[in-house]
């Protein structure tokens, strides 16, 4: 991809080895990024310990980059907390001078219920950190962007549920079409200052969440694992789930100089099962 080396690159939610977020960042520091792997770093008290990228995965996380010869770094950051990301950004540019690229990948999809059944303090889990986490990050990073003047990327990791509506996920559904929204007024507002702002919506991708995922809706649907996985191949134009390494190629090639002409889009990575 064109324009990527030296770009330093910030992704949220990146601290899980098997996540969208590390396969993500592996991608750029490929690219030549300079980069720089957050997450949320301890337990929550809605959320599995093994739900989330702890300290001790997010290290693992940035000791593979590092492998690969990228400069790297990680800064835990809780994305609905405004002075923790008011620090991520200050920690990247006193280590790396700049921000080139944010994406905005943190999200919460396990919370998977009735719609009659999710309490008040899941739905504003779920819309706090997929969403408002968002605005946040994109606020502070735009703003050093700006005052850098050498334009941006800003890249929001949607989903097919930013398109369509899912049952038992009403929150995440809810979440992922306003980030769609976020980044459409974002990218008006940001592109006289030369910063692109785009959405990637995957379909299924096997990470930890998307085998919860898996597990839950078999489940419900009274199916068995394999059962559940075939109907979805079957349903799939290009007869497979996602790989997070579709949705990284999908994100560097958003944030390179290639598409520079390309803003306020939401690109759907799906194999043809969105196409809207
Ligand atoms: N896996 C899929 O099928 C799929 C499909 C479409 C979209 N997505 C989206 O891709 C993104 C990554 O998902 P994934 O499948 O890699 O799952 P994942 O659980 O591995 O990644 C989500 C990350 O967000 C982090 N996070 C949660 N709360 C946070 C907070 N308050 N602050 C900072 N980080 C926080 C978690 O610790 C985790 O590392 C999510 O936004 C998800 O909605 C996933």
């Amino acid at each position: 991809m064109n324009g990527l080396r030296d770009k330093v690159v910030v992704c949220t939610g990146a601290g899980r080895r098997s996540g969208l977020g590390a396969a993500i960042l592996h991608r750029m520091a490929a690219e030549g990024c300079r980069v720089v792997v957050t997450d949320l770093g301890q337990p929550d008290a809605l959320l599995n310990s093994d739900d989330i990228g702890g300290v001790d995965e997010m290290d693992a996380v940035v000791a593979d980059i590092k492998e690969l010869g990228a400069e790297c770094i990680g800064v835990a950051c809780d994305v609905r907390r405004q002075d923790a990301v008011r620090n991520l950004f200050d920690v990247t540019c006193d280590a790396f001078g700049r921000v080139d690229i944010l994406v905005n990948n943190a999200g919460v999809g396990y919370l998977m219920r009735g719609f009659q059944d999710v309490s008040l303090e899941e739905w504003q889990l779920v819309l706090d950190v997929n969403l408002t986490g968002a605005f946040l990050c994109a606020q502070e990073a735009a703003a050093r962007m700006i005052k850098a003047e050498q334009g941006g990327r800003i890249v929001n990791i949607a989903s097919q549920a930013a398109k369509s509506g899912f049952p038992h996920l009403a929150a995440y559904v809810a979440s992922k079409h306003g980030l769609v929204g976020l980044t459409r007024s974002n990218a008006i507002e940001l592109a006289e200052h030369g910063i692109t702002v785009n959405a990637v919506c995957p379909n299924h991708v096997t990470t930890g969440l998307g085998a919860k995922q898996n597990a839950y809706y078999s489940k419900l649907r009274g199916q068995t694992l394999e059962e559940f996985m075939a109907a979805m191949r079957d349903r799939i134009p290009l007869g497979r789930p996602g790989t997070p390494a579709d949705t990284a190629a999908a994100v560097a090639f958003l944030a390179s100089d290639d598409a520079a002409y390309i803003t306020g889009e939401a690109l759907n990575v799906s194999g043809g099962e969105e196409m809207h």
